[in-house]
């Protein structure tokens, strides 16, 4: 089938936390990668997404802050957009399902179904929680498991023996919401008749989608094989779209069947032609998801599509799986994630190295996992060291050696080196498209990089530097060593510019500071220029060069080691709150153990005055203090160097812990922590005792 636009969704993130870079690696970094690379082929390509605001742990966790379901979503939701953006993700519209538009969408839909006779109506008994007067979902009821005796069971499952429960079979069942013993009542709901579908599911994914990933095809097989049923398609709450029918008082639609029409509304949103997308043949839909998303978009949404008329089906889903933290599974009540907007603060610049390195581990077709050594290994050894190092040596000779300007290509000197580099290029370029194509963007990468080795392969073979000596000569081997380092360098630059075109949808960041310094238009990056060796114009002058990657030090990798770990202090108190995300947990350190008198003592906390405060060199956050403490004084390196600079430090009073164990950072020990208190923009603020005391002073 030929294609004559393509249209690419990427999950809608609920808006009751942050993203993390599981969220990143398995949905939103693939998704910019191929829409970045189709944008380059100058395709007709739109690329929608928005925040999930529905659903019931919105509400519950609502309930729980004393906010209202509107007010949770508003925050998320500015944080997500932000994160996105940041990280280089270029959505066409970012859009949310709590606006109108998409309410009417999904409302008219779910008529058109109704009117259409396609909903069966079912009155059955669910749990109900008088006190809190809401339904119940099976995981906001716990009591003891019968497997285990386990006191904290849910309504669905056992998480301390693993054993799969139904509400019916806890001893002493509670509401989670407000400790009363849930009763059951009657209601009625509408149910999408699965199973009416499903020979013709059969049909078109068994059959006509072999090409799917086996992740994805094997799972939508094993929910084929197992045979499908009616599925509620409306709920019991007041959060959420209502359902458009007069009998409907209270009723919502089920937070998976709004969430999909959002790629719909998003598109109508975002442009007039909405309906080219998503209604004529000759459009490629694509749907990048995470796996516990794949029955949503596999089965459940296109049986709606179809149900309804009129619309196109996915042609690919290339879900990943999942990415675990230090071989641990991503856990957001027990905290144990890295939150893309923490990542942010604590590596400004350095979007592209996650983006890279999301990209190379992504879980393709297994789970994988994410460490910060490996993190740290990736940026040093294979980012600055081998593309960074690249482009750097180039630029830097060709300052030394070139005059700073693009030099000939002397085609009559032409070696099998200088051939064989340009055969790569050329190869370089029609292995990424493909793998792109296929949805292997790990590989795709891998190849990007392996074509900035191949770079510095080439140069050391050449060893301009070494020709260059005889460049001073007055002989006639002058002449001739000049023209071997234009020809190397002249090729080496058209390399940097073709590694911007073919790493731009992986580094977009990169690929324009690239640009920048090559001093060409956004339009070079155009994927038909990919391949070629006339980008840059001889005589042509570049800029000086720029540091595309710095080192990540030892100690940046320990502290976010630390940050993580203590998160899981957190986990006793989280494991109480069903379905409860991480963000609190991240903002609010009110989970913390209960402790003793005697371990606040262990802390020895004093009053300093800072006498000299300086930046530490290479290190964005950083500040060296001294400090004086009365009967002495001490050095202290503290990461606040985003939120005061160090001349408004001199003569302010901190509050120091003087007994933590010195830790070398940047190479200059740190005797002592200063304390701060983070603002709602997340900005550090230092404690200070109200009036002046004394240096010493000790803080009780
Ligand atoms: N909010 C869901 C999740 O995070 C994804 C919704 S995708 C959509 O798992 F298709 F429903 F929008
Ligand atoms: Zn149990």
């Amino acid at each position: 089938m030929d294609y004559n636009r393509i249209l690419v969704t990427a999950a809608l993130p609920y808006a009751n936390g942050p993203v993390h870079i599981g969220h990143m690696a398995g949905v939103y970094v693939p998704a910019d990668i191929y829409v970045r690379y189709q944008r380059q082929q100058k395709r007709d390509v739109q690329f929608v997404c928005g925040s999930d605001e529905h659903g019931v742990p919105i509400t519950i966790r609502a309930m729980k802050e004393g906010v209202t379901p509107q007010q949770i979503v508003d925050k998320y939701h500015a944080i997500i957009k932000e994160s996105f953006e940041q990280m280089g993700i270029s959505f066409d519209i970012y859009s949310r399902t709590s606006n109108k538009l998409h309410h009417e969408t999904a409302a008219g839909f779910f008529k058109k179904l109704y009117d259409d006779g396609l909903f069966e109506e079912k009155e059955t008994e669910q749990y109900y929680d008088e006190k809190a007067k809401t339904f119940l979902a099976d995981r906001y009821i716990v009591g003891t498991c019968p497997v285990c005796a386990n006191a904290n069971a849910y309504g669905d499952q056992c998480e301390k023996c693993g054993s799969t429960l139904s509400p019916e079979q806890l001893i002493n069942p509670r509401s989670a919401l407000s400790d009363a013993v849930p009763v059951k009542k009657k209601t009625k709901h509408w149910y999408f008749p699965l199973q009416n579908y499903e020979a013709w599911l059969k049909e078109w994914i068994i059959d006509g989608h072999k090409d799917w990933k086996n992740n994805v095809y094997g799972q939508c097989k094993s929910w084929l094989d197992s045979g499908l049923q009616s599925r509620a398609m409306t709920r019991d709450s007041n959060w959420g779209i209502k359902v458009p029918l007069p009998e409907a008082e209270g009723k919502v639609l089920y937070v998976w069947f709004d969430a999909p029409i959002g790629y719909i509304s998003a598109t109508k949103e975002l442009t007039g032609k909405w309906a080219d997308y998503w209604c004529k043949e000759d459009t490629k839909l694509v749907h990048f998801i995470g796996k516990d998303n794949i029955v949503f978009h596999c089965i459940i949404f296109p049986a709606m599509l179809r149900a309804h008329g009129n619309f196109v089906l996915p042609d690919n889903v290339p879900a990943n799986e999942f990415l675990n933290i230090e071989g641990d599974k991503v856990s957001t009540s027990r905290n144990w994630a890295v939150w893309v907007d923490q990542y942010l603060k604590d590596f400004p610049g350095s979007e592209d190295v996650l983006r890279y390195v999301l990209c190379a581990n992504a879980p393709e077709t297994k789970d994988n996992d994410f460490t910060w050594k490996d993190f740290q290994d990736r940026n040093n050894n294979e980012l600055a060291s081998i593309f960074g190092n690249f482009v750097n040596r180039t630029w830097v000779l060709m300052h030394k050696l070139c005059g700073g300007k693009v030099p000939r290509l002397h085609e009559d000197i032409l070696d099998d080196d200088d051939k064989w580099i340009i055969d790569e290029i050329k190869k370089s370029k029609v292995n990424i498209e493909n793998l792109i194509e296929e949805y292997k963007f790990r590989d795709s990468l891998y190849e990007v990089i392996d074509l900035s080795r191949k770079g510095n392969q080439y140069m050391q073979k050449k060893e301009p530097w070494i020709k260059a000596k005889k460049m001073t000569d007055d002989g006639p081997g002058s002449k001739a060593a000049q023209k071997e380092v234009d020809n190397c360098l002249h090729l080496c630059l058209q390399l940097t510019a073709n590694l911007a075109i073919l790493a731009n949808p992986f580094l977009p960041h990169t690929a324009k500071k690239m640009l920048h310094m090559m001093k060409v238009v956004d339009k070079m990056l155009d994927w038909e220029n990919a391949g070629k060796i006339k980008l840059l114009s001889v005589g042509y002058s570049l800029r000086a060069p720029e540091l595309l990657f710095k080192k990540i030090e030892d100690d940046e990798i320990r502290t976010q080691i630390e940050k993580l770990k203590s998160g899981l202090t957190k986990k006793e108190e989280a494991k109480m709150e069903p379905a409860k995300t991480g963000a609190e947990n991240q903002h609010s350190d009110t989970n913390k153990p209960e402790i003793v008198y005697d371990d606040f003592a262990k802390l020895d906390l004093r009053v300093g005055t800072v006498i000299t405060c300086k930046k530490v060199e290479k290190a964005d956050k950083l500040l060296k203090l001294t400090i004086d403490l009365g009967a002495e004084t001490r050095t202290i390196v503290s990461g606040i160097a985003l939120h005061y600079n160090s001349s408004e430090m001199i003569g302010k009073q901190v509050v120091v812990v003087v007994n933590l164990a010195p830790r070398k950072m940047k190479g200059i020990e740190s005797q002592g922590m200063i304390l701060t208190a983070e603002d709602k923009d997340g900005k550090l603020r230092l404690l200070k005792p109200e009036e002046a005391v004394i240096p010493g002073s000790s803080v009780s």
